[in-house]
């Protein structure tokens, strides 16, 4: 069980991202996004196609969904359904949390908490360097 964050605080902010090794010991960014008072986390990747929804500027969110950015297609930010455009039939794999006193906490086995922020946030300005040539 690794604390995370808080409710508040994923409220304020609109989301929070964080880094687990998954279930297949790869690396994989989680989003925790508002659901209702609460909080719900997600895998931060569309069903459709290979498409992080939080890209570094937050999860894009409209009236309790969340908007993929690449087709548009909107997740239950709840339930993490998705009934239209691209991805409509799927729904996202969750991430088990627990809160306690508005303290969230990762508590999925199949997760362990590696840092904050996107996958590549720890690695430094190197990480990046190969994208531009
Ligand atoms: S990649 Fe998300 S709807 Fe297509």
């Amino acid at each position: 069980m690794h604390q995370l964050t808080s409710v508040e605080r994923v409220h304020d902010d609109g989301s929070y991202l964080f880094t687990a090794e998954g279930p297949h010991g790869a690396p994989e960014e989680v989003i925790v996004v508002p659901c209702g008072e609460g909080v719900e986390a997600w895998r931060n990747r569309c069903t459709h196609e290979d498409q992080r929804f939080d890209t570094g500027q937050g999860v894009p969110m409209r009236d309790g969904e969340i908007i993929c950015p690449r087709h548009g297609s909107l997740f239950d930010a709840c339930e993490g359904d998705c009934d239209n455009g691209e991805a409509a039939g799927t729904t996202l794999p969750a991430v088990d949390l627990a809160e306690r006193h508005g303290t969230v906490f990762l508590v999925d086995d199949d997760y362990e908490f590696a840092h904050e922020g996107g996958i590549d946030d720890d690695e430094g300005p190197s990480s990046t360097s190969h994208l531009g040539l």
